[in-house]
């Protein structure tokens, strides 16, 4: 089937696209530097598929590195997660997201392009929507951001895009990942943030298992059936499947294509909530808060072109992702 290099792939949504690409029968490399994860997730992801993973602890921006694992491998593909991606880190320390995450990536294409690897999946975000299109959001339209880590996003995809001009056999696909939430069924992995989470649902976890006391609902007031903040969250074992789905899309397909990883609905913050309470079983205790800078009201996918392209729709709902979230939080309260 071929060999994946996954960057990133001790984190939350690179250790489930590991699982996924080795019971698709990949083998599958790791490149992490564990600034944002640990070795124990690649362990587990062993023991969920009895399948070996070849792990480099190694920093993506290190070229040195990089070679090696070219050298010691026969990549066919990669998959590109490594990244910072915290937005409010990124406003205080600008250089060091355009640092990390465009020097790291220009260090892998460079290595691929030594290597003759003309494969790529890029983890893009919903974020290079900005703050002005008409939602649901289509491919198509123009994309902007409204912070340092949303222009990495942007820029990446311009450079990627530019790479498959300059190069015809250049394949790239830039996976737009809406609101990744859940964990898998094993309960073995899942979202394990380092301090205080930034996102809602790993927040409303720590809620529930008595880690946090309450959650801020940051807004009641938007323009949105209960006033509260809608998103498009997928569980994250549908986004990673969308990866293998993309690295074979890719096999066949030359140039830059960008697709939304979403569901096409919209869940507000007073509905999760809901939802994980019956899931736990208990009331998550919340409070109404301010806005928080920079949140748009509404943000949802059309999903069309992955299901057209790829062959790819999402399957869990919002009450399995709750359940598998609560399962995760349940087995590991302190994190892996
Ligand atoms: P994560 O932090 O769990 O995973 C990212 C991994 O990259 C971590 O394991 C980290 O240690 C590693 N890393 C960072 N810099 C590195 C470097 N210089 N060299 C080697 N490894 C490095 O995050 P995630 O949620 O799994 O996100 C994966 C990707 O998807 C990121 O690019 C992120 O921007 C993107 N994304 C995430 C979301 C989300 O909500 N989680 C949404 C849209 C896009
Ligand atoms: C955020 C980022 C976005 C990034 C995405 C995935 C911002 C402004 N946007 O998106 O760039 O791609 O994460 O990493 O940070 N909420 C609460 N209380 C909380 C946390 C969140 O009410 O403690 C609300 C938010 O206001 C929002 C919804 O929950 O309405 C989802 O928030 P979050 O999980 O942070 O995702 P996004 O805001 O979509």
């Amino acid at each position: 089937m071929g060999k994946i290099l996954v960057t990133g792939g001790a984190g939350f949504i690179g250790s489930h696209t590991c699982v996924e690409f080795l019971e698709s029968g990949y083998e599958v490399v790791v490149l992490d530097n564990l600034s944002n994860s640990k070795e124990e997730s690649l362990r587990r992801v062993e023991q969920i598929t009895g399948k070996k993973v070849t792990f480099y602890k190694a920093d993506m921006r290190d070229a040195a590195a990089m070679k090696q694992i070219f050298a010691e491998n026969e990549i066919d593909a990669v998959v590109h997660f490594a990244g910072l991606k915290a937005v409010g880190e990124s406003v205080e320390k600008p250089l060091e997201y355009y640092e990390n995450n465009l020097n790291g990536t220009f260090v892998l294409l460079a290595a691929m392009r030594e290597a003759g690897c003309k494969r790529f999946v890029f983890s893009s975000s919903a974020t290079v929507y900005g703050m002005h299109n008409p939602v649901p959001y289509v491919e198509d339209m123009p994309t902007s951001a409204t912070n340092p880590y949303g222009y990495t996003k942007v820029m990446i995809e311009q450079i990627l895009h530019d790479c498959c001009n300059a190069d015809p056999e250049f394949s790239v696909v830039a996976l737009r990942y809406f609101n990744p939430i859940g964990a898998h069924k094993s309960g073995l992995i899942g979202e394990d943030p380092n301090g205080i989470p930034n996102n809602l649902l790993p927040y409303i976890g720590q809620v529930a298992v008595g880690k946090r006391e309450q959650l801020s609902v940051f807004g009641n007031d938007y323009d949105t059936p209960d006033g509260t903040g809608v998103r498009d969250y997928i569980h994250v074992v549908d986004l990673a499947k969308g990866h293998v789905c993309a690295i074979e899309y890719a096999a066949g397909h030359k140039g830059f294509m960008p697709i939304n990883l979403g569901t096409g609905n919209g869940i507000s913050v007073l509905e999760m909530v809901e939802a994980y309470s019956k899931a736990c079983g208990f009331p998550i205790k919340y409070r109404i808060a301010p806005r928080r800078a920079g949140d748009i009201a509404t943000s949802y996918a059309d999903a069309s072109r992955a299901k057209e392209l790829l062959g790819w729709e999402a399957h869990e709902t919002l009450e399995t992702m709750c359940e598998d979230s609560w399962r995760f939080m349940q087995r590991n309260p302190n994190g892996l």
